[in-house]
């Protein structure tokens, strides 16, 4: 079978079943309301890459959205099975999904499925990225305010964040950079904004914003050090960016891509790319 038409299914209590076996029933929550929650994971040597982080991740996301959630263990052991019917030298992606269960009550739906790195993901890793920015609509401290808007939290919802990314592409850019209300960067559809300043390796502070708090812009944060980076948390406005010694967008299974034009101004290519990319331990593209 070709690569990137391959897929590993996995359901808790069943195993690994056919990709094609159905699974969700007409009236699953998840599928009726987009009402659950997910995690997406870069798969690499057969196996789950940051795997507690995300399930941490996971289990925050559930508590806010009052899901059910089966237990890490169970989980883990869900995404290791899938993983472990992937080839092993072959990187995928991995999205764990659970959902709220049957309208009519029962238990979530919970599985794991494993496809392959898709080209667009491949080529920015490569290239890098032409991102435009795009208001969300509302301030950088509205969503601690307004808990239903669901900040932080992974939920199945991304209605939004593919309609951001297919408005991106009819404008003939790669990807997006959302931006508050007042005028502060915030994160991509389905990434987190990393810049360097001087010896500062900087992410949007998550708490304080409502963005998703990414696990991989968190792990290279986590060891900045390595490529001789402190770690910052700060509040940006996309035109300061034009300044950064290198601006990236970080996310699972792109692992870094560089921005290199920023609604249509040119960003030169940063030095730090390779080394930061080394610290994800992804392979030169
Ligand atoms: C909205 C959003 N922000 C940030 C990220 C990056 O998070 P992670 O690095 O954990 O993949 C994602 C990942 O899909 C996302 O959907």
């Amino acid at each position: 079978m070709a690569e990137r038409a391959r897929r590993v299914v996995a359901v808790l209590g069943r195993g690994v079943v056919p990709a094609e076996a159905p699974l969700l029933r007409a009236d699953d929550l998840g599928a009726l309301r987009g009402d659950g929650v997910f995690e997406t994971m870069h798969v690499r040597a057969g196996a789950p890459w940051l795997v507690e982080a995300h399930l941490a991740r996971m289990a925050r996301s559930a508590a806010r959205l009052e899901l059910p959630l089966p237990a890490a263990a169970a989980l883990a052991r869900l995404a290791a099975q899938a993983c472990a019917a992937w080839p092993a030298d072959v990187e995928g992606a991995l999205r764990l999904v659970c959902t709220r269960g049957p309208e009519t009550g029962g238990p979530p739906t919970t599985y794991a499925l494993v496809s392959a790195v898709a080209d667009a993901v491949r080529a920015a890793r490569r290239a890098g990225l032409a991102v435009a920015t795009a208001s969300l609509g509302v301030a950088a401290a509205a969503r601690g305010d307004a808990p239903w808007l669901l900040g932080g939290v992974k939920s199945l919802s991304y209605a939004t964040n593919m309609a951001t990314l297919r408005w991106a592409a009819g404008r003939g850019v790669d990807d997006v950079l959302w931006v508050s209300a007042d005028g502060y960067a915030l994160e991509g559809p389905t990434s987190t904004l990393v810049w360097a300043d001087g010896g500062a390796l900087c992410t949007v502070p998550a708490a304080d914003t409502g963005v998703l708090p990414g696990c991989t812009a968190r792990y290279l944060l986590d060891h900045a050090a390595g490529a001789g980076f402190a770690a910052a948390e700060r509040m940006v406005r996309p035109a300061a960016l034009a300044a950064a010694d290198g601006v990236w967008l970080a996310s699972s299974v792109r692992g870094l891509a560089e921005v290199r034009a920023l609604d249509g101004a040119a960003l030169p290519a940063s030095r730090h790319t390779a080394a930061l990319r080394d610290l994800l331990g992804f392979p030169a593209p």
